[in-house]
């Protein structure tokens, strides 16, 4: 469903405008053109709205009726729906193709490996977005905006979810030429493909995606191509409206805990910057707390928040200690290195905007080894709707979190499922194989040591009776 919903609007864009988020700096620029950081100090920037002469809905509640007009496309959208939240863009200039029809699902199956209570843990599955994960909430505001400002070719660097987006969008609306950049041999065969079967422009560097993040932008700039990283803060405007649904799931009751992998730290900040501007709108009262769990192998949030104690600070960011820790990795030539190759990030370009959210959310961070991830996601596996590995660190992050007694058993839960199960089925054969070789190949290799809930499959001669006695000593 691409459609444009023409002489719809009711929303003014000159009510929307973007703001740098260094309250020392607070410069403000229009919509009518993307800036990736402030011309004038280099942080990032928002998109921010005047309130106060917009028409927000009084409660949430209201988001509901939507439903009953799902032959709009802008109501069909999950993004779309709550456009009054994010109305940098008039209606009839959204551009969809239906995303964000995802679910909350309860799982005490995984509730219980996490050491919840039943009925307390939930789990976000944004695998059903049209391109399999959550990127396309953010992708369809960014492309909305590209199209706005009439670009004909849009670029990112990806670990391989943004790329697949990008890629949907450019070839299912056909308003713009996707150019993609990847790392070389970072990315997995299931988001590849997507990209290629969407007929993206795919650049392969030699380097990792940090070093695909610098030449993007370099790229970018000096050719004039759209930017959808999440350093575009339209892109985020989109992904604010993940926690809209969870609440909206959760019939408009706020969790006690988010909890979502970190790699580029886009979407934490997209999250905090939702609970803002819910709670200065009204339209909540209280807070979840927020925990971004990063691989260990790809850990520099957990390294500046937890020991470095980097904070927010009110705006007012320590960077010694930042530049100190990047100085570091570059002498020591530290390179991230993951199994959960979507979040195999050692310089997250959105930091300072994650730790406002933190700092908003009271939040956390946790960094959990790649068996600790793979272990969760078999459990998401056998016990939800399954997911990519980076998507299981919220899973396992919980765990831990639960088992520090940080969060109680009793609390309410989401974990964000951020990526389809079949975007990356390689480490899950592997995990769950009965030849060795391949288990040691592509796992022990990785640190990984045991597969301890794994779902072998039996092999059995191909006769009727052997087959038989084997499915009736199993099931
Ligand atoms: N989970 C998945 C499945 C992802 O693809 C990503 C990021 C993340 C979590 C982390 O989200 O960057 O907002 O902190 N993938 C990007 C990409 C980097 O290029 O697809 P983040």
């Amino acid at each position: 469903m691409i459609q444009s919903a023409k002489d719809q609007s009711s929303i003014k864009t000159d009510l929307a405008f973007q703001r740098c988020i260094n309250p020392d700096c607070g410069a403000s620029y229009d919509t009518g053109q993307l800036h990736t950081s402030c011309p004038k100090c280099g942080y990032l920037l928002d998109v921010a709205y005047d309130w106060d002469r917009l028409e927000v809905p009084k409660n949430l509640r209201e988001f509901e009726a939507r439903w009953s007009e799902r032959t709009n496309p802008v109501r069909f959208s999950g993004v779309w729906r709550f456009h009054e939240l994010l109305p940098f863009v008039p209606q009839s200039e959204i551009v969809t193709v239906g995303e964000g029809q995802t679910l909350l699902q309860q799982t005490d199956a995984v509730g219980k490996f996490v050491g919840m209570d039943a009925g307390q843990l939930h789990l976000q599955y944004e695998g059903m977005n049209p391109s399999g994960s959550f990127k396309d909430n953010g992708m369809c505001a960014a492309i909305t905006h590209a199209n706005m400002l009439g670009a004909k070719r849009a670029a990112c660097a990806s670990t391989g979810n943004t790329s697949a987006s990008l890629a949907l969008y450019c070839s299912a609306t056909r308003l713009m030429k996707a150019i993609i950049f990847i790392g070389s041999g970072k990315i997995s065969y299931g988001k590849l493909s997507q990209a290629l079967d969407y007929g993206a422009l795919t650049v392969q560097i030699a380097g990792d995606f940090d070093d695909a993040m610098i030449r993007v932008r370099q790229v970018a700039q000096e050719l004039g191509i759209y930017l959808v990283n999440s350093v575009n803060p339209f892109r985020l405007e989109g992904q604010k409206t993940i926690m809209f649904r969870v609440l909206e799931a959760l019939r408009w009751e706020v969790p006690d805990w988010i909890v979502v992998p970190g790699g580029n730290l886009g979407n934490s900040s997209a999250f905090g910057k939702a609970f803002m501007e819910l709670k200065e709108l009204g339209l909540i009262d209280r807070v979840p707390r927020l925990a971004i769990i990063n691989a260990a192998g790809a850990d520099t949030l957990y390294e500046l928040h937890e020991r470095r104690g980097v904070r927010w600070n009110g705006g007012h960011v320590n960077l010694d200690p930042i530049r100190e820790y990047m100085d570091y990795m570059d002498q020591n030539g530290i390179k991230a290195d993951t199994l959960a190759s979507a979040i195999e990030i050692n310089r997250p370009v959105n930091l300072k905007k994650c730790l406002r959210a933190l700092e908003f959310c009271d939040g956390v961070v946790r960094q959990v080894s790649d068996q600790e991830i793979l272990d969760a996601k078999a459990m998401v596996g056998s016990g939800g709707f399954g997911c990519e590995p980076a998507s299981a660190a919220s899973v396992a992050g919980a765990k831990i979190l639960r088992r520090e007694g940080v969060i109680a058993p009793s609390d309410r839960v989401v974990c964000v499922l951020t990526g389809h199960e079949l975007k990356d089925p390689t480490a899950t054969v592997a995990y769950h194989t009965t030849d060795q070789d391949l288990f040691n190949e592509t796992l022990g290799s990785r640190g990984v040591s045991k597969a301890s809930f794994a779902n072998k499959a039996i092999a059995v001669p191909n006769e009727l009776d052997d087959i038989i006695k084997a499915i009736q000593l199993y099931a």
